[in-house]
């Protein structure tokens, strides 16, 4: 199969779809990868390595989609990536299509096969291709806020593992899913004073027996919430209701509350975020302050370690690029239920009940639109 990567063209987006590594497994398999000049420049990876790794390198965007069978990609086609999709081919890639009208509107038009990585399955009930990205997101959320802690960048001053003698930094963290689990990781690891809350006992459960005593374990109350956040040094926000907005843990009223100099890093800024007083930021201008408490609420924090995240994000894909380019898409979507869920779109209709839904199109049952 001849599998294609154009170079990402979203504003700021360095993550590409495939690393040389990747592609040589694809080329050991017999297949063929075109990778466009300058795909992975920006997190140094050179075309020298991709052709090392046995891809052509090819000059435009429109070379890799009138070729490619299979194009492998990070962000969601724009507008003229869409226009060079065609019947037939399939495109592998992070989609978020349920608020994005135009786009769906554009795929379905396309007659392409397009599985979206955000709803791709795994048989313990996760979503694979997501993980990888709150790992990222819940390690940085850490890093970011010992950063502005520091006085320099407007934070109270704190060390956050304190030093012998001095008490460590106080961090608070709102549920205990994957971004939740990752930043109680590298919160111990810096030596602070941990507490993670979450409403679900089994989470709590499983966290207790990870990190043991170090951690503190609170079940997720009103009381705990306004409790831990009046004295916390760092809040991180990584609650999920899957499906729903974030539900507003802290509220104005409560930052008002707040130690001034203190850190929020809201990760669950993507689903509106769990602070009442939360907006979405860019890397460019991570944080803004409201009642004296740093509010860091960066809805894209992956794109600020793109060489981390795209590592992450191979190792999480590679086995479905495989299967996808070793079997064609029919028979890998039949012979995998949980990549089947990923399929979105598929020769003119939508196949994702969620999409369809917050759309209006109609619905597709995958399995029978790809036996039609
Ligand atoms: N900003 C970014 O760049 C970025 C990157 C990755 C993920 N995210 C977002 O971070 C959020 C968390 O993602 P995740 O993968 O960790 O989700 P997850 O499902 O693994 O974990 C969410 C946790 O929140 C808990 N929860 C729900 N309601 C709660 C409440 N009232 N009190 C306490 N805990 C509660 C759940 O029990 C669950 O354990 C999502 O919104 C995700 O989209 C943002």
């Amino acid at each position: 199969m001849i599998v294609g990567v154009p170079k990402e063209i979203k504003v700021r987006e360095y993550r590409v779809g495939l690393v040389p590594s990747s592609v040589r497994e694809l080329v050991a398999k017999g297949h063929r990868v075109l990778v466009e000049t300058n795909a992975g420049q920006g997190i140094g990876m050179s075309d020298a390595a991709y052709e090392a790794a046995g891809a052509t390198v090819v000059r435009t965007p429109a070379e890799v989609f009138a070729k490619a069978e299979l194009v492998v990609k990070v962000k969601e086609p724009l507008a003229p990536e869409r226009k060079m999709l065609r019947p037939g081919q399939v495109l592998f890639t992070y989609l978020h299509l349920a608020p994005d009208r135009e786009q769906a509107v554009d795929l379905v038009k396309s007659g392409a096969t397009c599985i979206a990585y955000e709803t791709v399955t795994s048989p313990s009930g996760g979503l694979p291709l997501l993980a990888p990205m709150s790992e990222v997101a819940g390690r940085m959320s850490i890093q970011a806020g010992a950063y502005f802690l520091e006085k320099a960048h407007g934070g109270l001053g704190v060390l956050l593992g304190g030093v012998p003698g001095v008490d460590p930094a106080k961090v608070v963290v709102l549920g205990g899913g994957v971004v939740g689990t990752h930043a109680v990781a590298i919160a111990l690891g810096m030596g602070a004073e941990v507490w993670v809350l979450d409403r679900n006992t089994e989470v709590l459960r499983g966290l207790w027996k990870q990190f043991g005593r170090p951690l503190n374990t609170v079940f997720s109350t009103r009381d705990a919430i306004e409790r831990h956040c009046t004295t916390a040094d760092l809040v991180v926000g990584g609650v999920l209701i899957a499906g729903a907005a974030a539900p507003k843990l802290v509220t104005a009223d409560l930052v008002k509350r707040m130690k001034p100099g203190s850190v929020i890093v809201d990760v669950a800024i993507d689903q509106g975020g769990c602070c009442e007083t939360s907006r979405p930021t860019t890397h460019d201008e991570p944080t803004y302050v409201v009642d004296g408490v740093i509010h860091y609420c960066v809805a894209n924090m992956p794109g600020g370690v793109p060489r981390t995240s795209t590592f992450a994000l191979n190792n999480a894909t590679l086995p479905f690029v495989l299967a996808l380019a070793d079997k064609g898409w029919r028979k890998a979507l039949e012979d995998d239920r949980h990549l089947l869920a990923g399929l979105n779109v598929h020769r003119g209709l939508v196949t994702h009940g969620e999409v369809a839904r917050a759309l209006g199109f109609e619905f597709v049952d995958p399995a029978r639109a790809i036996r039609a």
